[in-house]
């Protein structure tokens, strides 16, 4: 089979040339990094569970009408996708304090926040995705303040509902990254979540125990990523294991 093109390689995914225009084939490694690539590891399983996780959110959202970059997934790693111009920007939304938002403020871990709060990261590896105020963003191009109120607006739909499908399978949405990427649909720009939506980019605490079911079990030595993430979608019956549970087919004389 000739070699397909390369077109990116990140930290935990690849993306190559896809088969018709306009797509790419989105790759999910394995690889696991955390404080911009300073801890590195590799954990067998992650990327066939956040391809499939991932699969599992942008085809809920597509189904409450927000348009997401996801056409169909192609086999356990690989998902075909739209190419999108990425809008350099982390998306981040937040329900309660923690990570860099609890450090910063000196919040308690955990605190519940008058509501959702959204704030915006540099996407540049070099820099630290640095924290930046829309005013910057317009300022400098990265997006237009129609771009922004359209961004906000998805967003929030998007947490409202990650936090719903969560809630229902006992987790708490206590923050998560999302990437927003811009599609060209006859000459009319349009934007779509873009990249991925998996437990790498979310934080993930059992309503009950407050046990951290997401990449902070990774970047705190918790324990297992690939068991937390398994959890994940077994709570959410996306694993491929479902499927044998499902009643045999019945003999028809
Ligand atoms: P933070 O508390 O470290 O700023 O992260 C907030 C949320 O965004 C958390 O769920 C992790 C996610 N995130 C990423 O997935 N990638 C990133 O590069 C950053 C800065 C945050």
């Amino acid at each position: 089979m000739a070699r397909r093109k390369l077109i990116y390689e990140g930290k935990a995914k690849i993306l190559y040339e896809g088969p018709e225009p306009g797509t790419y084939v989105q790759y999910f490694k394995d690889d696991a990094t955390a404080g911009n690539g300073a801890k590195k590891d590799v954990i067998e399983g992650k990327g066939v569970l956040n391809n499939r996780l991932s699969e599992f959110f942008m085809l809920g959202l597509a189904n409450i009408g927000i348009p997401t970059h996801f056409i169909r997934r192609l086999n356990m790693r690989e998902q075909l996708i739209r190419q999108v111009e990425i809008i350099p920007l982390e998306v981040i939304v937040r329900n309660f304090a923690a990570g860099s938002m609890a450090k910063r403020l000196g919040m308690e871990e955990g605190a519940a926040l008058p509501r959702p709060i959204v704030e915006f990261s540099y996407k540049d590896d070099k820099l630290g995705d640095p924290l930046v105020p829309e005013e910057y963003i317009i300022a400098f191009g990265w997006a237009s303040q129609q771009d922004m109120d359209d961004i906000v607006s998805m967003a929030l739909r998007v947490n409202d509902f990650m936090s719903g499908v969560m809630y229902g399978v006992g987790i708490k949405l206590i923050d998560f990254k999302i990437e927003i990427g811009r599609v060209w649909d006859n000459e009319f720009p349009r934007l779509v979540v873009a990249d991925e939506i998996s437990p790498d980019c979310c934080r993930l605490w059992d309503v009950e125990t407050g046990q951290k079911l997401d990449k902070d079990v990774f970047r705190q030595d918790l324990g297992n990523l690939a068991d937390a993430y398994t959890e994940v979608a077994r709570r959410l019956g996306v694993l491929p294991s479902n499927v044998t549970h499902r009643p045999k087919p019945t003999l028809i004389n």
